[in-house]
């Protein structure tokens, strides 16, 4: 794809979202909105576009800092003007990648087939269509008699007869570059809104006799814009349903989709099953044939090796867990790890945090940790050791290998008769 270049539009001000902040730095599924923008333009080659911002300049500049060109539109003047404010840094390319920085769930394959095409046909425009079954507040596509592009209008300026049409312009867009600078030169405000828009570039492209192609994808879900929260929580649970079906269409059982959640960057090895109400957070790697669930949340950070069995009312972040160790029950492991076949009573608790810094605790193999103990971090429980129940394990009073250690604060008894022969 040498000679393509890609411009990200980010300056928006994302009014329905009546957030304090940027609207494209909004959290979905573990990334930013405008962060799964970049990572679709990365998949596609596009490492380092130029991304046009605005509204809360700082605050995104300062999240783009080595992913991108930022470059900033001053005014929010339209898609079009925001498009020229990238003139200079496009000026070396062939031919542009127009993206929406809040049209998060577009995919590679995508954006690819669209790049193919716009090669193909050597249009001066390619535009990304889909039917939406609800087409409200997006840009419809106008054909001609012959079913080509002839506009695309927006609801605002839409007439009823245009509202009607379910054809909508995704924000996802292929240029010759120097088509689409003397397009732009031309547009007007309009009437309504009294911005420039990119859209109307289409119009002047093929008034002025150029080739107008439109790419339509059968995916309304891909191609939501992000103009509220409802289209947020919209985003989010079709990023889930993704990655559910990626995962029920290879190697793991998900018990019940409605009431799991998997952030796409989870990774879940073969034959592991996955029981209701489960929350698996971004940043987790789990290994196979292990048991996850009910109720559980995995928080970023957490490794879970093979066989291992985490059940109802566990949160685990920035953890270990070794191959068959187990914390069935009502649980809280923080910045710890937790050894081969070790097994985590009920209502264990890793108190990490002391108010001012986290600690580790370190869990040694084979480890029978009793109900209800409290182990304030940093401590480390040696191999094969014993908790009792309701023991609190005070920071720094590290339990040796093979003992026993009872009590509030917990005092270590003898050696573990376990010790003493059974293993
Ligand atoms: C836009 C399209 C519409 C399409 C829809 C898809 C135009 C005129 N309309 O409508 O046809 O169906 O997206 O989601 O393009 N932006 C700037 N600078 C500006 C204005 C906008 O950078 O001055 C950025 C925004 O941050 C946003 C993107 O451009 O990421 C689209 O702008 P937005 O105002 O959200 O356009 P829509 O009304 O959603
Ligand atoms: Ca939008």
């Amino acid at each position: 794809m040498s000679g393509f270049g890609c411009v990200v539009l980010a300056a928006g001000k994302g009014t329905r979202f009546y957030s304090d902040t940027p609207k494209v730095l909004h959290d979905l599924h573990g990334r930013s909105i405008l962060q799964h923008v970049l990572d679709a333009a990365a998949a596609c080659g596009f490492n380092r576009p130029v991304v046009v911002i605005g509204h809360g300049a700082e605050g995104v500049w300062r999240f783009l800092k080595g992913k991108a060109v930022p470059v900033v539109q001053k005014r929010q003047l339209g898609t079009a003007d925001a498009v020229k404010s990238a003139k200079r840094e496009l000026s070396r390319f062939g031919d542009i990648a127009v993206l929406y920085g809040d049209v998060p769930l577009v995919r590679k394959e995508t954006l690819e087939s669209l790049i193919r095409q716009h090669d193909a046909s050597a249009s001066s425009c390619t535009v990304l269509t889909v039917d939406m079954d609800d087409p409200s507040g997006y840009g419809r596509i106008i054909r001609d008699i012959s079913g080509g592009v002839k506009a695309i209008v927006e609801e605002k300026e839409a007439t009823p007869e245009e509202k009607e049409i379910r054809e909508i312009n995704v924000g996802l867009y292929c240029f010759d570059r120097r088509d689409l600078f003397e397009a732009i030169s031309k547009v007007q405000k309009s009437k309504i809104k009294k911005e420039f828009y990119l859209t109307d570039a289409i119009a002047i492209l093929l008034e002025d006799g150029k080739k107008v192609s439109a790419f339509k994808t059968d995916d309304p879900d891909e191609s939501i814009g992000m103009n509220s929260r409802a289209d947020l929580a919209k985003a989010y649970s079709v990023l889930n349903r993704r990655k559910i079906k990626e995962l029920i269409n290879g190697s793991v059982t998900v018990l019940d989709p409605a009431t799991t959640f998997v952030s796409p960057d989870a990774r879940i090895g073969k034959d592991t099953v996955i029981y209701p109400f489960t929350v698996i957070e971004k940043d987790v790697v789990i290994g196979k044939r292990c048991a996850i669930g009910p109720f559980c949340r995995l928080r970023p950070g957490t490794v879970i090796e093979d066989d291992a069995e985490i059940g109802n009312f566990v949160e685990i972040v920035r953890s270990t867990l070794r191959s068959h160790a187990k914390a069935k029950h009502l649980t809280y492991l923080g910045d710890a790890v937790v050894g081969k076949e070790t097994n985590v009573g009920c209502g264990t608790i890793t108190a990490n945090y002391d108010g001012k810094k986290k600690s580790r605790t370190v869990i040694g193999d084979k480890v029978f940790v009793g109900s209800g103990t409290i182990l304030v971090a940093p401590v480390k429980v040696g191999n094969g050791a014993v908790t009792g129940a309701g023991s609190v394990i005070l920071k720094n009073k590290n339990i040796p290998a093979r003992s026993v250690a009872v009590g509030v604060p917990a005092r270590i008894l003898n050696k573990s008769k376990k010790a003493k022969g059974k293993r």
